[in-house]
């Protein structure tokens, strides 16, 4: 098979360059090697920024985002048994948005298909070859046979655990990395969300998050230490800890329901530098990952692809090499904005060191300050709704 750019996985990053290329007249395939049911069912982020919004309705995929996308103005910080809302909106002028990742994956899939587009589901990219050549190729298993993409470019848009990044020669790329020693346990559940707008709960058990997906489902989060097991979690135990985590102001309980999905993810800051190599370029969490407190994992992936998609365009319009060049730099410059932001949160919502209590004051410091000053807490509301520019 032969296309002009070959992109390695269907998450929010390979299916949105894969529209932008079309809109473009340029062609792609995309490989993924899970099938179609199950990344359109892979419960992960929930928050699209004001540029990620943009970018979905200016090409074509606002309107089930528009109808059924929730507009949020504010997030509420509860800590010390008081609520305080940080008014995103007036602060700003920018709004965030609350849709699944998987509705926007599935919005995506739908538009490429309806244009004609190929993914390839349960098609595993098992290696790449000839990066340093005009004509680079993408080595994949479908159906049980060795296929071979044959294309001008590749683009990486795998995740963390993918092929591409490993196709890079050692000592080209520099990883920063930081972990933490907690992980965060997601539930889904049939329950009307008890607030409009999400909760970040800093408790002395540890961080709590009260989010959603629609005016029946509740997405909710707790900090859990990393090595937790799942099975440790019945559902009574996890209702029982949100509710000692975030039932902290009078008066204001949680709706319980069936939880519909658990799992626990690991937190992780990531970067690989530089974010191209030859003929390959990599692209959201297959070069960069960032603890989700921040709520900025599946908004860079897009914010990456963007890019790409004007790079791909000029060059293929009139040979121009300046922004595929530029690619990796300025890209960096948003990744790095968001490690900042999404350790910054991490680090103040959470619960650190028990054993070290000046932490805890730092923390308590940090939360009343964003409660008295505008200045603080515009700097926390335009970075959570996205900065235009970085
Ligand atoms: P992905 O969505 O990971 O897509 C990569 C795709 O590549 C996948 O479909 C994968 O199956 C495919 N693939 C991998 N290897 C191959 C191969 N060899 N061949 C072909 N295909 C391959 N962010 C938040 O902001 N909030 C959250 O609550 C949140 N929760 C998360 C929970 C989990 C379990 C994970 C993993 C991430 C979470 N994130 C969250 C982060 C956010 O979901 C990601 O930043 C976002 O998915 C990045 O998009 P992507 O397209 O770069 O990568
Ligand atoms: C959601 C996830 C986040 O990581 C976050 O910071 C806010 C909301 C969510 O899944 O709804």
């Amino acid at each position: 098979m032969r296309t002009q750019v070959g992109i390695v996985g269907a998450g929010p990053a390979g299916l949105m360059l894969s529209h932008l290329l079309h809109r473009q007249g340029i062609s792609s395939v995309v490989l993924e090697s899970r099938s179609r049911d199950y990344v359109e069912h892979r419960v992960r982020a929930g928050v699209l920024e004001q540029g990620s919004v943009d970018l979905l309705r200016a090409t074509g995929l606002g309107d089930r985002l528009d109808r059924e996308g929730l507009r949020h103005e504010g997030i509420e910080l509860r800590f010390d048994g008081e609520s305080h809302r940080v008014a995103m909106t007036e602060l700003t002028g920018r709004a965030i948005t609350v849709y699944g990742q998987q509705e926007v994956v599935k919005d995506l899939i739908a538009a490429r298909l309806a244009a004609g587009g190929t993914i390839l589901f349960s098609a595993e990219a098992t290696r790449l070859s000839g990066l340093e050549s005009p004509s680079p190729v993408v080595h994949y298993r479908y159906e049980g046979r060795d296929e071979e993409l044959h294309c001008d470019f590749v683009v990486g848009c795998d995740g963390f655990h993918g092929v591409s990044r490993s196709a890079v020669p050692d000592g080209v790329l520099h990883t920063y990395e930081r972990t933490y020693p907690f992980a965060w346990l997601g539930v889904l559940a049939a329950a009307a969300p008890a607030v409009d707008e999400l909760i970040y709960a800093h408790h002395e058990r540890g961080f709590a998050l009260y989010s959603m997906r629609s005016p029946e489902i509740s997405r909710l989060y707790l900090q859990v230490p990393a090595d937790e097991d799942i099975a440790d979690w019945p559902d009574e135990r996890i209702w029982a800890e949100l509710r000692t985590r975030l039932e902290t102001v009078p008066g204001w309980s949680l709706n319980e329901g069936p939880i519909l999905e658990k799992a626990i993810t690991p937190l992780r800051s990531f970067v690989v530098e530089p974010m191209q190599w030859q003929r390959l370029y990599l692209a959201g969490d297959a070069v960069h990952i960032v603890p989700p407190t921040g709520a900025k994992g599946m908004n860079l992936a897009l914010a990456d692809v963007a890019l790409l998609g004007d790079a791909f365009a000029a060059w293929y319009a009139d040979g121009r090499t300046d922004l595929l060049d530029d690619y990796s730099r300025t890209a960096l410059r948003r990744v790095w904005r968001a490690q900042q932001f999404s350790w910054w949160m991490t680090s103040m919502l959470h619960r650190l060191n028990a054993d070290d209590p000046y932490e805890a004051k730092l923390q308590s410091a940090a939360l009343r300050y964003l409660t008295t000053s505008p200045a603080y807490a515009t700097s926390l509301a335009e970075n959570y709704v996205g900065l235009p520019t970085v």
